[in-house]
């Protein structure tokens, strides 16, 4: 369902059973960001809800053992025609820097289209210094840090990209 991935990974829909899967990986994949406090932010922001409810919009990486090797979990917005929204992305470590990451966002970029989006939007802690060069390489434009954006202490830089203006493919 998704071309380009390195050898030996497949792409599928996220399922409900992929859920303690993917949590269990999130610590190790951030290298600790935030320590204790960070651990709980992640945990929360993925509840059993995205692995039922949005699984249509959400793709999970494997490799040929079955082990995870990167996951994303979005959704079109509800409220907002155009638009389309990343709420989280992880890649194994071990496969940084080889496009994993690119990819599934192309896919969710053709997907977001297909739908007849024309903007996606996501956010990220000021301290992942690299998911924003992440983004800012895939074409979407930083906000200044928004404070308390999600909470209190919990400032957040949001991201957004207009799709008629993004290649279509990776170059
Ligand atoms: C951010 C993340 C998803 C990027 O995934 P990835 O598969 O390594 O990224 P890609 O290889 O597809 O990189 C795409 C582009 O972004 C750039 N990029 C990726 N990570 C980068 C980094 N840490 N610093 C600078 N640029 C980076 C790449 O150089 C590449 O640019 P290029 O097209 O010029 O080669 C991955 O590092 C990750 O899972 N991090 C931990 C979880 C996280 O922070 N998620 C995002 C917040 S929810």
């Amino acid at each position: 369902m998704i071309n380009d991935l390195p050898a030996g990974l497949r792409a599928r829909r996220l399922a409900e059973e992929d859920h303690l899967r993917v949590l269990a990986v999130l610590d190790a994949w951030w290298g600790g960001l935030k320590g204790e406090a960070g651990a709980r932010e992640r945990a929360l922001l993925l509840p059993r809800l995205y692995f039922q409810h949005f699984t249509t919009t959400s793709f999970l990486v494997e490799h040929g053992d079955g082990e995870i090797a990167a996951f994303l979990v979005g959704f079109l917005s509800q409220t907002e025609p155009g638009a389309a929204y990343v709420h989280f992305v992880g890649v194994d470590p071990a496969l940084h820097g080889q496009g994993v990451g690119r990819v599934l966002y192309q896919a969710f970029f053709a997907l977001a289209r297909s739908h007849g989006r024309r903007y996606v939007h996501c956010v990220t802690s000021p301290e992942n210094t690299a998911s924003q060069a992440f983004h800012t390489r895939l074409g979407f434009t930083p906000s200044a840090v928004k404070p308390d954006y999600d909470g209190p202490g919990l400032d957040r830089v949001a991201f957004t990209i207009d799709l008629s203006a993004a290649p279509t493919a990776t170059p």
